[in-house]
């Protein structure tokens, strides 16, 4: 008996069923688990480890009494509303969505990174889960910035679909199954193509295409999701003046996020000490030719395609893979959630 309550908000959702499952396999003990989403699925009952758990709604009067650590993962007013209501209940939160990632007294955690701050935070009580791009470039900027001292980044990012959800996923099949008919439009009239399906999820078409625009526009011409690359690596990395160049742009693939990082240290660098300072990294391998749909479904971090850089002694060149359910959101959200356990706050 481990004593302890833990509740997955927004369990239904696809983040959610991948966190309900890497608990299981992680092995992550509970005595009781609380599952929570919309009113849309209270009652839905949803097998966990030979249990059969009723899905509740979040809304519920005394949804999270007795509840010792709780996961959200249903979007970022969810979070903003429900999370402290979790930590007045007692539990301590690990939040998925962007909501709390820049408040000073909440740490923002890779847990093969940065897991001492959540020890050594004052904390409110909630951990924030970085955004799934950023997460996959920290493992290999916090190994290089160790060796070499990383002063910038030019992040240039190829996202999946799915990272968009469910509905992204659904619509570039969709858009696959309407222009795979029309082979000729795409070779010699790409426009009329363009013109047999709507995009909705997207910005433009996603299939057959890739859409330069990834998330919502700022004043100043970055996306919010570029700005998360420059903010979020600064905060993990506990680099204030880090200079990061991010584009986010969306491909048509289901799952798994790619960045080509070029990265400028205070010190020269080569390959091989690249190689070095890189091999044996936790939760990162090495692979030349690291490809989303190789990555896809797994835990590790790819880096590849590590090349100085032509110009610039300072510089490197890399690619970088990971899936974006995994180590992008679930797995790392249970992985805090085990150094919360073992940190005795939960
Ligand atoms: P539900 O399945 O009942 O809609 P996704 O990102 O895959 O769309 O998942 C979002 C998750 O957040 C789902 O579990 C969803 O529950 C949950 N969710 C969405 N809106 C609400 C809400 N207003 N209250 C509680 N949970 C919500």
């Amino acid at each position: 008996m481990s004593g302890r309550t833990i509740a997955v908000v927004g369990a239904t959702g696809a983040v959610g069923e991948e966190i309900r499952a890497i608990l299981l396999e992680r092995k992550v003990e509970a005595d009781r688990w609380v599952f929570l989403a919309s009113s849309r699925s209270a009652g839905k009952i949803l097998e966990h480890g030979g249990q059969q758990v009723e899905v509740r709604d979040l809304a519920e009067p005394g949804a999270f009494d007795g509840v010792d650590l709780a996961l959200f993962s249903a979007g970022g007013g969810r979070s903003k509303e429900y999370a402290p209501q979790a930590v007045a209940a007692g539990a301590v939160v690990v939040d998925n969505s962007s909501a709390f990632r820049g408040d000073a007294d909440v740490p923002l955690v890779v847990a093969d990174v940065n897991p001492d701050a959540i020890a050594d935070t004052p904390t409110r009580g909630i951990v924030a889960n970085p955004n799934c791009t950023t997460m996959a470039v920290m493992l290999p900027a916090k190994a290089l910035h160790d060796a070499f001292g990383l002063k910038e980044m030019v992040c240039s990012t190829y996202q999946a679909a799915g990272g968009a959800g469910q509905s992204g996923i659904d619509e570039l099949h969709a858009q696959v199954d309407v222009l795979v008919n029309h082979r000729e439009a795409l070779r010699h009239n790409g426009a009329g193509a363009a013109g047999k399906v709507t995009p909705e999820v997207f910005m433009a078409p996603i299939a057959y295409n890739v859409v330069p625009m990834l998330g919502s526009m700022q004043a100043n011409g970055y996306t919010d999701e570029e700005l998360k690359l420059l903010y979020e690596s600064r905060k993990i990395l506990g680099i204030p003046d880090l200079k990061v160049a991010p584009t986010c742009v969306r491909v048509p693939v289901v799952s798994g996020h790619a960045i080509s990082v070029r990265a400028t240290f205070a010190n020269p660098v080569s390959r091989d000490a690249a190689l070095e300072a890189l091999s044996g990294y936790d939760g990162m391998v090495l692979d030349e030719f690291a490809t989303p749909l190789a990555y896809a479904g797994g835990d590790p971090v790819a880096v590849g395609r590590v090349r100085q850089d032509l110009f610039d002694a300072h510089a490197l060149n890399f690619w970088v893979v990971g899936d974006n359910l995994r180590k992008g959101a679930a797995l790392n959200a249970v992985q805090i959630a085990e150094v919360l356990i073992a940190n005795g706050h939960a």
